[in-house]
């Protein structure tokens, strides 16, 4: 008899996604929408603890905050910025059933190589070359043609006034930052954030919520002085942190350069306004989500393959095993006067400043984060089969729970206990999911295969000692802890320490 087909690991993702309310295809009662996504409790409240995480890590430095801007946005800030004529992706049309595809996509997929940053004639050489043919039908594909990916829109009655769904939040900062910048203290450097949507009409969205044609980015603009691009004020705090870095000559030997970040600006001529930026957010996945370091690497991109307003561009890449090795997950680009610029010279405002006697428009650094590349790369991460259970294991500051909280049994005062504690808690910050269904053994498993950290149960000790029992995801470890010191201890190990570290060892 036939054996079943051992499912891929990105099938077991999209299982427990759906299955537990992590996320699953937008109008899913319709049959979907290619590239829209919806997120259930479990997703939404991973990703609302991750956004939160990154907000009090980036955006801590003096006169940095936190705006909201409209998602449409009129065509003059796509003429200015150059979205217009440059935000393009090479297609290949199918000639027999008609299909388009991402050109470069699509001879990745082919060939197991990149393609990224080729022209169009490039690509359609390449493609007669090696006989790539439409992965739907076998059909031969046209020649490489480019298709803008902004959702063009009309906005109002009649004809309506041109606008266009932002595809990329960064916009929505800069149309602001004269309004903005007279509110602050008129200092440089001067930070703003937004978290929100970006839409692009993706030829090929794929890999669930990895490349979809509406997604959540993260994003800080920090505008600042491009004659101090070669200081940082805090630079001597970074100086001898170790980088890890994949830049273009190292794709040949395919091994990565670790390096630190005074040698950065030294070997590899990386100015230290951007080299500090860099061990900021190596420092946010390896120090504060406690990634394995392994895991993860900064890319260099050649000059083909930078966005069109980016000089210097290296990008957050994350080991995904689903998805085939290290995959993007953000950038840092340094953009520049080119936004400011273009929008200085379109909108005819004024976008200069002036410090010291000195007018000039500002450059801007750019760390961009798409948020649900993040989610799924840590479920890919996390997600681990052992004999009789399966786990994600979430970093422990952003699992969608802190802690679950049970009585052992739903007797012996256990529950009202249990119910107590779990109030409790949730007045001292934690998030808390209380369950009293089932044998412990499934209740521990379905927080196992959620993600969540930590499980406290009431038990006999309870009632008599004001004892309780705190169970690690991760090794099953069990300690004893007093109720009286739960709050402290939970949050120490949510911080980092070990189970063993936190309470003494049960028997
Ligand atoms: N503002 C700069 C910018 O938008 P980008 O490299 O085009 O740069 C930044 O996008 C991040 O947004 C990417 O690193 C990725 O994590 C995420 N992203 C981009 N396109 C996406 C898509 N179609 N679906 C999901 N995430 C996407």
């Amino acid at each position: 008899m036939a054996q079943p087909k051992e499912r891929t690991k990105s099938e077991k993702i999209e299982d427990i996604a759906k299955r537990r309310g992590f996320f699953w295809i937008s109008s899913e009662i319709y049959g979907g929408l290619a590239g829209f996504y919806d997120y259930g409790h479990l997703g939404s409240a991973l990703k609302r603890r991750w956004e939160s995480l990154w907000r009090s890590y980036f955006l801590d430095e003096p006169h940095t905050f936190e705006i909201e801007a409209a998602q449409v946005m009129p065509e003059s800030v796509f003429i200015a910025s150059g979205h217009l004529s440059n935000f393009i992706d090479p297609t290949a049309k199918c000639s027999k059933c008609g299909a388009f595809h991402r050109a470069d996509h699509i001879m990745e997929d082919f060939l197991k190589e990149s393609f990224e940053g080729m022209t169009p004639q490039q690509l359609t050489e390449i493609i007669r070359k090696h006989n790539v043919r439409c992965t739907l039908c076998k059909g031969p594909l046209e020649d490489v043609s480019v298709l803008n990916m902004m959702f063009p829109l009309n906005v109002g009655a009649g004809t309506g006034a041109k606008a266009y769904l932002r595809p990329e939040t960064a916009q929505g900062v800069y149309v602001n930052f004269k309004r903005a910048y007279e509110h602050s203290r008129k200092a440089l450097p001067f930070g703003l954030a937004i978290i929100g949507k970006a839409f692009r009409n993706e030829i090929s969205p794929r890999n669930y919520i990895v490349r979809m044609r509406e997604f959540t980015q993260a994003e800080l603009q920090i505008f600042f002085d491009h004659e101090k691009i070669r200081v940082h004020p805090r630079f001597e705090e970074v100086a001898d942190y170790t980088l890890r870095l994949f830049s273009v000559k190292d794709r040949k030997s395919k091994t990565l350069t670790e390096i630190t970040c005074a040698d950065a600006v030294k070997k590899l001529e990386l100015p230290q306004f951007y080299v500090y930026y860099l061990a900021k957010i190596q420092k946010f996945y390896l120090e504060v989500l406690k990634l394995p370091p392994e895991l993860f690497r900064f890319r260099e991109l050649s000059q083909e393959e930078r966005a069109f307003y980016n000089k210097i561009h290296w990008d957050m890449e994350l080991n995904v095993e689903s998805l085939g090795g290290f995959k993007e997950v953000g950038g840092l680009h340094y953009r520049t006067d080119h936004d400011l610029g273009g929008h200085g010279k379109v909108s005819k405002e004024n976008l200069s400043v002036t410090i010291d006697g000195r007018n000039f428009i500002p450059h801007i650094l750019e760390l961009s984060f798409g948020v649900d590349r993040n989610m799924y790369s840590l479920m890919d991460i996390g997600l681990a089969e052992e004999k009789e259970r399966t786990i994600i294991k979430f970093p422990r500051r952003v699992a969608p729970y802190d802690a679950g909280v049970f009585p052992l049994v739903n007797r012996e005062e256990m529950p009202e206990k249990a119910k107590e504690l779990a109030e409790a808690l949730k007045e001292s910050g934690f998030v808390i999911f209380y369950d009293e269904s089932g044998s412990i053994g499934r209740r521990y498993r379905r927080m196992d295969e959620i993600g969540v950290p930590a499980s406290i149960t009431i038990d006999a000790d309870t009632i008599e000692k004001e004892m309780v029992t705190i169970r690690d995801r991760d090794s099953m470890k069990q300690v004893s802890v007093s109720i009286k010191d739960l709050p402290k201890r939970l949050r120490r190990f949510l911080n980092g320490e070990s189970i063993g570290e936190v309470g003494e060892a049960r028997r």
